[in-house]
């Protein structure tokens, strides 16, 4: 890959063809029960700063940071019944973005009715599986993809929220990178717990298909079977930016061309004996990166571990320098893609991925290697014998820094003791 088209697709800002394109889905950007305490909040989005905001009346209103007046900082405005009040000078902005209110103006000189002329920035925000939702694109809006994990029942879900300092891309290219799971997480993982520890089972194949809504990769390892589901169903890069393992999604959202939201939705399934489980607010927190001990990247989780190897490839990962191998053809498949839908774009089509008919965006099914147990579920002793299974009732092993009140609550949705953590720790945040 030559500097340029690195640059093309890693830049995210709204004049750039991938910003173009990054901007054409809706992107989530926090979790709803955020704003139950604390409504506002200012967030960056593909170089865009603008304040997320939850108003009195519970609408959700995403603008422009700058108030229309004298630019002062709307993430420091007040919400109302409806809409944001600026705190310097008292305009008042609805979730379009529309100036409703002026106060001196409107007391002086009501007849010129100015504020009708006053309209910030505001982009369309939805809620919908505990997540906040934004569109940043053209018109008309798209589908919000009703993925069918949001619609089972039985589970304990959680949201984690986390901001990566590096590009994009780089966390999305390892959404369809099967390898690194033997060494970045069950080798490395193993050799911190023990330096001389064997090796966990090689890969012995890997294969890559387009689908409708991304691209699934299938892996054969030297310990499953041929006919195991890692190989006959496998998991899925879901397009553009997010990559979907069954129990949870991970989607990679540009905060800037040198800085990425990670936002994870996992789904934990209920044992039996728990049924029915009706969970009525989805928890969010917020993973630190750092360990305060050592003042390296945490590296105990598996997420965590990923992040490694994204901040590790730099700001922007330079492409110019790499040696690709076999395993990255699926790496290749993703990059080509990106050109494609740059070329539809051009063209005036939508890119891949992009849902129009309402009546398809209904439960969208999705090839889940697990789906018969995520659906279904299995007794606590079932789930206790299945090695993966039993490690997940012992700890929240995808992110480091849930909060106590979290397992605890989790550990009451299981029907399990709820311990401590075998590896709690202190820990800071970026
Ligand atoms: S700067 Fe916002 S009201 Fe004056
Ligand atoms: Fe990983």
């Amino acid at each position: 890959m030559d500097a340029a088209e690195n640059a093309l697709l890693t830049r995210v800002g709204p004049d750039t063809p991938m910003g173009g394109l990054l901007r054409r889905h809706w992107m989530p950007i926090a979790g709803s029960t955020e704003f139950s305490h604390n409504r506002i909040k200012p967030v960056r989005l593909m170089g865009e700063d603008l304040v997320l905001y939850k108003d009195l009346a519970n609408t959700f209103g995403l603008v422009q940071r700058a108030c229309a007046h004298r630019r002062a900082d709307l993430s420091y405005g007040f919400v109302e019944k409806c809409g944001l009040r600026c705190n310097y000078h008292g305009w008042a902005y609805d979730e379009t973005g529309q100036c409703i209110e002026m106060p001196y103006e409107d007391t002086v000189a009501p007849q010129t009715n100015y504020k009708r002329k006053i309209k910030i920035l505001a982009y369309p925000v939805r809620v919908h599986a505990g997540l906040v939702w934004a569109y940043l694109g053209p018109q008309p809006i798209p589908e919000l993809p009703d993925w069918e994990p949001f619609n089972w029942a039985n589970g304990y879900r959680q949201i984690i929220i986390s901001e990566v300092p590096c590009n994009w891309l780089q966390c999305q290219e390892n959404s369809i990178d099967p390898v690194h799971f033997e060494w970045m997480h069950t080798n490395w993982s193993r050799r911190q717990a023990k330096l001389d520890a064997p090796l966990g089972p090689k890969h012995l194949q890997v294969a890559f298909d387009a689908f409708e809504h991304g691209f699934i990769y299938r892996r054969q390892r030297e310990d499953l079977p041929p006919d195991h589901t890692m190989w006959s169903v496998g998991r899925v890069c879901l397009w553009p930016n997010c990559f979907f393992l069954g129990d949870h999604f991970e989607w990679r959202v540009p905060i800037d061309d040198e800085n990425t939201l990670s936002v994870s939705w996992f789904f934990t399934r209920v044992p039996n004996e728990q049924e029915p489980f009706v969970q009525e607010e989805i928890p969010t927190w917020h993973g630190p990166l750092i360990d305060a001990r050592t003042g390296r990247w945490i590296s105990t989780h598996v997420m965590n571990q990923d992040f490694i190897a994204w901040v590790g490839q730099g700001r922007i990962a330079d492409r110019t320098k790499e040696r690709l191998g076999l395993s990255d053809r699926g790496v290749l498949m993703l990059r080509k893609q990106l050109h494609a839908d740059l070329k539809s774009i051009e063209r005036g089509e939508d890119p891949k991925g992009v849902i129009r008919d309402p009546g398809k965006n209904n439960n969208i099914a999705l090839p889940i290697a697990e789906r018969e147990f995520l659906q279904h579920g299995l007794s606590v002793e079932q789930m206790r014998e299945n090695p993966t299974l039993s490690d997940h009732l012992k700890r929240f092993i995808f992110q480091a820094g849930q909060p106590r009140a979290v397992w605890d609550d989790f550990c009451k949705a299981m029907g399990i003791e709820g311990t401590p953590q075998a590896d709690d720790r202190e820990v800071i945040r970026t």
